[in-house]
């Protein structure tokens, strides 16, 4: 495993050239980094679910170089187009119909006749699928189940051995994954994830929301309950640390206590906590303590997506 810092003349040939043979490359995104295949080959698709040990049931995301690409490869309704001109690129993603004689691997779309597209905004993911011309899946670049990568060396310390080549871009500026839709219904849009595009944002294009699934089986695999989880143990909406514990904070207002504390956001910003979550998340396990105290989340702006993470983080393993 290859690590190249960026920005590098030759990194993004080099990386292009990894992803057209098959091979797997992790990539800064403005959210999290992927685990970047080509999604048009069975191959390359089977290496990233076997890197991740990712249950094959579970779809990926497609990323695109451009919103004009996207009608390629699903189909585009009013309401998709107008959260497509609003938001990408950007941290959102559309779950929508598959189009009839796409060349997309169906290991990729878990052989659903829907599939989850996105159009990042992170400069390196741009210039990467300008490279390669054709749609990268990209899961999270972590082992499933654990906190996903916001920097380089997070992905060296899960996959290392299992992916040909990291893409250094630095931290990612939104921290928390992508918030995914489902429009596959016409008389409905639902929040399958929430993520890095605030639902009050949303709304203000989309109106109405519907949270989750009403189906009883997890329309979207991110939806099972322990997920996104440190090996510390969590205890949510702590107003005061034990001894024994690490303190994750968020505001101006902290207990004192506990064997270490880092605060996601000392101003109580929610944007600002999501970029540190998983950073922090990481740092409390390594510090060995065998739990940590997570203070109250405001359920506006991004705390919504970081209040189900640490939910997720939280919930018994199984
Ligand atoms: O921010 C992100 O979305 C990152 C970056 C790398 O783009 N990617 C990411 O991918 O988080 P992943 O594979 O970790 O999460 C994809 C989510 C999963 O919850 C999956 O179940 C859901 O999208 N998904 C994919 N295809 C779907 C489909 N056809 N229907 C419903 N959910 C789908
Ligand atoms: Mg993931």
């Amino acid at each position: 495993m290859t690590i190249i810092q960026l920005p590098s003349a030759t990194a993004i040939d080099e990386a292009a050239g990894i992803l057209q043979e098959g091979g797997l490359v992790a990539f800064p995104t403005e959210t999290v980094y992927g685990l970047g295949c080509l999604a048009t080959s069975d191959r390359a698709v089977a290496a990233a679910y076997a890197a991740k040990g990712r249950p094959a049931h579970n779809p990926l995301i497609i990323h695109l170089a451009k919103v004009e690409d996207a009608e390629q490869w699903a189909v585009f309704d009013g309401r998709a187009r107008r959260l497509a001109s609003a938001f990408w690129p950007g941290p959102l993603t559309l779950v929508l119909s598959l189009r009839a004689g796409s060349r997309l691997s169906p290991l990729a779309t878990a052989g659903l006749e829907t599939v989850a597209i996105r159009v990042p905004a992170h400069p390196v993911a741009r210039d990467l699928l300008a490279a390669v011309g054709g749609p990268i899946a990209g899961p999270s670049a972590n082992p499933s189940g654990r906190v996903s990568p916001t920097i380089a060396a997070h992905v060296a310390a899960d996959l290392a051995g299992k992916v040909d080549l990291v893409l250094d871009g630095g931290p990612c500026p939104v921290g928390i994954e992508s918030t995914v839709l489902d429009l596959t219904q016409s008389n409905v849009i639902r929040v399958l994830r929430e993520g890095g595009l605030a639902r009050e944002r949303i709304v203000t294009v989309a109106g109405e929301l519907a949270m989750g699934s009403d189906d009883p089986r997890p329309r979207s695999p991110g939806q099972l309950a322990s997920h996104y989880a440190p090996r510390a143990a969590l205890r949510l909406n702590a107003t005061s640390v034990e001894p024994e514990e690490a303190l994750l904070a968020f505001g101006p207002m902290v207990p004192v206590g506990g064997q270490v504390t880092l605060n996601l956001s000392p101003s109580g910003d929610t944007v600002e906590a999501a970029s540190n979550l998983y950073a922090m998340l990481r740092r409390l396990d390594e510090s060995g303590v065998r739990r940590i105290a997570v203070m109250p989340l405001p359920s506006e702006g991004l705390g919504a997506a970081l209040k189900d993470r640490l939910a997720r983080a939280a919930a018994p393993r199984a």
